[in-house]
């Protein structure tokens, strides 16, 4: 089982002060020394970030910003039919551009009017408490780097295209920003580490790969699918279950591949009651019973 944050590839600073982004080995970008000399570049960029300070632009090259184009518009066209509506209000409200990727900066000035969610630039591995715990201060860790251009339709690698596509349009709903807040201070208020676990499991499946009923029809608004044009013509498809703390707390999931259990809510209503009441309030009591299976 892997976790997001884990999943990014390690950076390492040497001696020297050079940066080096660890690609593994099966990575689509492991063997284009160009695309690895882009990645380290960004990461080093990313590094040299403080809190308050504006977000260096990072210098896109025009083959980037063409992985942005295509997958904007396969995914533009692929959302007005599978993601829910409160999404794409969320998507109208932010307005990104779809003919290039838009720096961290811009999309942070556009969303802290909105909902005053802000964007902080990730060079990799962001850890879990930290990750999650900022949500609650409404600030999103984001990696920068764009995916690989021969694998437009899906990515193992969290990239500028899930965070802002996936992410940003979220974070520019309330319904959705008063969620991941609650994420947060969930994320804070835990101790242990098998609680946050189970927090950051309960994120999973909903804020990343959640899906709901609207007017009888199965919409997702998870981020991890909604910014995968594969993933998001697939998910119907998938094992859909109803909507349960204890299981999605205690489900095991494999990052790499597409998601082949998802849970699905009745309704915005059903999600910000369940799941929102549950961040609202957990503890570690709270999250040892759910993890306790039943029966
Ligand atoms: N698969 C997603 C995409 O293609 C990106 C992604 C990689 C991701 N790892 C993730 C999303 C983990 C959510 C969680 O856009
Ligand atoms: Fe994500």
């Amino acid at each position: 089982m892997f976790e997001e944050a884990q999943y990014l590839a390690p950076v390492t600073v040497r001696a020297d002060g050079g940066v080096e982004v660890e690609l593994a080995h099966g990575h689509p970008g492991f063997a284009d020394s160009a695309y690895r000399e882009r990645r380290n570049r960004i990461a080093e960029q990313a590094l040299g970030h403080t809190v308050g300070a504006p977000i260096a632009d990072v210098a896109y090259t025009d083959e980037e910003h063409e992985v942005w184009r295509v997958v904007s518009e396969e995914l533009g066209r692929a959302h007005r039919r599978f993601a829910t509506a409160e999404y794409l209000h969320g998507t109208e409200r932010l307005g990104l551009p779809a003919d290039r990727i838009p720096q961290l900066q811009e999309v942070s000035d556009a969303l802290a009017p909105l909902t005053g969610f802000r964007y902080l630039p990730a060079a990799g591995l962001v850890e879990l408490r930290e990750f999650y715990g900022s949500l609650a201060d409404s600030y999103f860790h984001s990696t920068q780097y764009v995916r690989h251009h021969s694998v437009p339709l899906y990515t193992p690698e969290p990239d500028v295209i899930h965070e802002v596509i996936g992410h940003a349009n979220a974070l520019a709903s309330d319904r959705f920003a008063a969620l991941y807040r609650l994420a947060g201070q969930a994320a804070r208020r835990v101790e242990t580490h098998e609680a946050l676990e189970f927090v950051s499991k309960v994120f999973w499946f909903t804020l990343e790969f959640g899906v709901m009923t609207e007017v009888g029809e199965t919409k997702a608004y998870g981020a991890g699918i909604l910014s995968s044009f594969g993933e998001t013509r697939e998910f119907r498809g998938m094992n859909i279950r109803p909507l349960d703390l204890a299981a999605m707390g205690t489900t095991p999931y494999d990052i790499t591949r597409y998601q082949d259990t998802l849970f699905l809510a009745e309704s915005m209503e059903h999600l910000e009651d369940v799941v929102g009441t549950f961040w609202a309030t957990c503890d570690d009591d709270t999250t040892a019973r759910l993890a306790v299976p039943a029966g």
